[in-house]
């Protein structure tokens, strides 16, 4: 059978991670998770106080970083490493999601992780979900989904997945930091987040993530 790669973009929390997660189980094909990859970016230049406005600091610290995903079999799922570190769950916290737009929007950080994660996806058999993944890092993807959901809805499946990593956040907090990030990543001059012209839009408002799989799953099944 032939192997493609399966673009999920769209907004903050409305489900994309989950829904690629078990698209890629389903077909055998690896997950990437790019938003992991900005937020491990941003723990770096924090910890290490890289000036976003210095280009020269910028990708100085970048040549010294090295993002991987390793499969976890004990919760079953992929984890982001940096520098040899495991980070799944420093990058989730609400100090790296208030951070992390400003950080992607700068054009070095994008043209390293773009980069990379078009390397990550070359032999294809991919679902790789962010906010540029049809636009600007493949944008010959076989097949494009892009999703939204209603703020409040998203907010609140946002503050139960907090609840799970044990961190009790305050829902008007919640919805603030996801308005927030969309404005920045869909206003930025490099790669914004937009639907492709040939994407699906897929709004999970109302849906199960069984509903959301398989949306995506008939999808595919005319392209491979
Ligand atoms: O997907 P997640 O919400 O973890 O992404 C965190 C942030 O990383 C986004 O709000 C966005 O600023 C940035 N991002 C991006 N491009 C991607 C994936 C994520 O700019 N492909």
């Amino acid at each position: 059978m032939k192997k493609i790669v399966i673009a999920i973009d769209g907004y903050s929390s409305c489900g994309k991670s989950t829904t690629a997660k078990l698209v890629a189980a389903e077909l055998g094909y690896a997950y990437i998770d790019t938003g992991a990859m900005y937020r491990a970016v941003t723990l770096y230049f924090l910890t290490h106080h890289v000036s976003l406005t210095n280009p020269k600091e910028v990708n100085d610290a970048l040549d010294k970083i090295d993002i991987t995903f390793h499969y976890n079999p004990k919760v079953k799922r992929n984890e982001v490493f940096l520098n040899g570190l495991n980070v799944e769950d420093e990058i989730r916290k609400m100090y790296i999601s208030n951070q992390v737009s400003e950080v992607s929007v700068v054009k070095e950080v994008r043209h390293a992780m773009v980069a990379q994660q078009q390397k990550m996806g070359k032999k294809r058999g991919v679902v790789m979900d962010g906010r540029d993944i049809g636009t600007a890092v493949f944008p010959d993807a076989e097949v494009k989904i892009f999703m939204t959901a209603d703020v409040d809805t998203r907010a609140r499946r946002r503050q139960d997945e907090l609840l799970e990593k044990k961190q009790l956040i305050n829902l008007d907090e919640i919805k603030e930091n996801l308005l927030k990030r969309d404005l920045i990543d869909s206003t930025r001059q490099e790669s914004p987040l937009r639907r492709a012209d040939d994407a699906f839009l897929l709004d999970t408002s109302h849906m199960t993530i069984d509903e959301q799989v398989e949306f995506v799953l008939n999808k595919v099944t005319s392209r491979i």
